[in-house]
């Protein structure tokens, strides 16, 4: 599984990120040790303590996640993307801190790879649960991602109330189902979303 943010660096002290803590994934990747999963945490930069057994991989950008993750998917039955992964990275990352000169400046960025729309296009594919953090129509784009990016499930949350809060609310996405978890604390929520992709067979 993927946790936390990436950073997309601008120049040696200056990067593009979100505002992800990590608490979601790791509070999954915690339960699912509980319960007897052998669980890789491929993490981005947070501030929280790896889970009791579970093997965590350090990267910084969504590049680093992206050749993490898919060198060890296909060994793994499940794969959940609770990252908040940039979409876009400058373009170029200057060798020296950029100097300020002018009122207004420009970065041009470059979409970053979608990670979980590959791992869901592999041939042997773990089953693929995606997460959709959103400000509005939560549900509607949440079931435009878990279409387009051909997910088995997805949990659209609200981005903003989420974001390194210890509670999360979410619905719970299907091709033919809906489910309201929560609002409550993380660790509980992880717990029946597991409990829920235990019992998903394709439908
Ligand atoms: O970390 P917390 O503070 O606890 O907050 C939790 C959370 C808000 C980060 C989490 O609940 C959440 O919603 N994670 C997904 C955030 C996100 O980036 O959503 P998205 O709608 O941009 O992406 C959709 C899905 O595609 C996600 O599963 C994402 O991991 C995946 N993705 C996105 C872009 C990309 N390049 N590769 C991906 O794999």
């Amino acid at each position: 599984m993927t946790a936390g943010p990436t950073r997309e660096a601008i120049d040696p002290v200056r990067y593009i990120s979100n505002h992800s803590s990590g608490k979601m994934g790791y509070a999954i990747a915690k339960a699912a040790q509980e319960l007897g999963a052998q669980v890789t945490l491929i993490s981005g930069p947070v501030s929280l303590t790896t889970p009791h057994n579970v093997n965590r991989i350090d990267v910084v950008s969504a590049a680093q996640m992206h050749q993490q993750t898919l060198s060890i998917a296909s060994q793994h039955d499940i794969f959940i993307a609770c990252a908040a992964v940039a979409d876009y990275r400058p373009v170029a990352v200057e060798s020296e801190k950029i100097k300020k000169h002018d009122q207004q400046m420009q970065i041009t960025l470059i979409k970053n790879p979608d990670i979980i729309s590959q791992i869901a296009a592999l041939k042997q594919r773990p089953i693929v649960v995606g997460f959709a953090a959103e400000t509005q129509q939560i549900v509607e784009h949440g079931r435009d991602k878990l279409q387009r990016k051909n997910l088995d499930i997805l949990f659209a949350n609200n981005a903003t109330e989420t974001f390194n809060s210890d509670d999360i609310q979410v619905t719970a996405l299907t091709k033919h189902s809906e489910q309201e978890i929560g609002p409550a604390n993380k660790a509980s929520v992880a717990r029946t979303m597991l409990q829920m992709i235990a019992t998903y067979t394709a439908d």
